[in-house]
């Protein structure tokens, strides 16, 4: 059954003693950590399954990073849930749940050394979020470097891999922290796991508990216009995105804050072949809007 710690040492003492018992009962020694802030629901429940098939020790964390949130308030109502977490990380098989406080993470409150996301942090999600991408980049780096695990090479039976598991429902956060592993040298695999949705087509979020019935209907134009954008670069037509846009606004309630077409390493807007002329290659279609009071995001790629 999982483990719950709160502090960075006893996180790391349990990660020595679980990867030396994998060790000596003869199998390979890898950890894989999923980083959460808990509100679980089965899109980080597929993370977490994910991570237990492909390492001996999986850790998930389960912390609302106060750095990453713009105001207080969506701080404050951020929901917590921290024995039904527990319950669903014991059912995907995770060994250890690490749900530090604020004190234990940020000791000396605000840290004054942070990562920064550059450029990159700062289009799509990051234009209506100033600051955020840095706050979720400074805490991922500081939770890799937590549950680091210290392989015995020696006696190892098979080869130690260090792994972390990101949703592509964040794909900017994803494409950031790849950017972040490659640009500091984090030795860390990042692997990303494909958008789980609910079965009306609606991206799965923590967020979407604060939706009513009728405002939950109206959101699935979100997943409706990304699907008919995929089905328009797939025959290879014009994408018009403009058609689209227009879609989404015309469903009751829902505010369009941006839908791009980007290039999915670097979320550069792809130029061409976005409107009229025939779609060709890869892009990364992202969608953000306000429906009542809350910000749900989508993505999908394309060809
Ligand atoms: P959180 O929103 O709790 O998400 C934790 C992880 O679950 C992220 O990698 C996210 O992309 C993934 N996830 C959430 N919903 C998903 C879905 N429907 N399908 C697939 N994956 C999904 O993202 C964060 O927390 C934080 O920013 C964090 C990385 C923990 C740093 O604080």
């Amino acid at each position: 059954t999982i483990a719950l710690v709160t502090t960075i040492a006893e996180l790391q003492a349990l990660i020595r003693e679980k990867l030396r018992e994998q060790d000596a009962a003869g199998n390979p020694q890898s950890l894989g950590l999923v980083p959460t802030m808990g509100a679980l629901h089965h899109g980080h429940a597929t993370l977490a399954r994910r991570a237990v098939a492909e390492n001996s020790v999986v850790v998930s964390s389960v912390f609302v990073n106060p750095l990453q949130f713009g105001d207080a308030q969506d701080l404050a109502r951020y929901p917590r849930t921290t024995e039904a977490d527990l319950a669903l990380l014991d059912e995907a098989g995770v060994d250890i749940m690490f749900a530090p406080s604020v004190e234990e993470m940020y000791p000396h409150g605000e840290p004054s050394i942070r990562v920064t996301a550059g450029k990159m942090g700062e289009i799509l999600e990051g234009a209506s979020r100033p600051g955020h991408f840095d706050g979720a980049l400074t805490v991922v780096a500081k939770l890799l470097h937590v549950a680091l695990p210290q392989f015995s090479l020696d006696d190892s039976a098979g080869r130690p891999a260090y792994r972390a598991y990101f949703g592509q429902k964040d794909a900017q956060q994803l494409a950031l922290v790849q950017r972040m592993v490659a640009d500091l040298n984090f030795p860390i695999q990042i692997i990303p796991v494909p958008i789980v949705r609910d079965e009306d087509g609606l991206a799965t979020s923590s967020r979407n508990r604060f939706l009513s019935e009728e405002e939950r209907t109206a959101a699935l134009v979100l997943s409706r216009a990304l699907r008919l954008l995929e089905s328009r670069a797939t025959a290879h037509e014009p994408l018009d995105i403009t058609s689209v846009e227009g879609l989404i606004r015309s469903a009751p309630g829902v505010e369009l804050d941006y839908l791009e077409v980007v290039d999915p390493q670097t979320l550069a807007p792809r130029a061409e072949n976005c409107q009229d002329t025939p779609f060709t290659g890869v892009a990364l279609a992202l969608v953000a809007a306000k429906v009542g009071a809350v910000r749900l995001i989508d993505n999908m790629p394309l060809g």
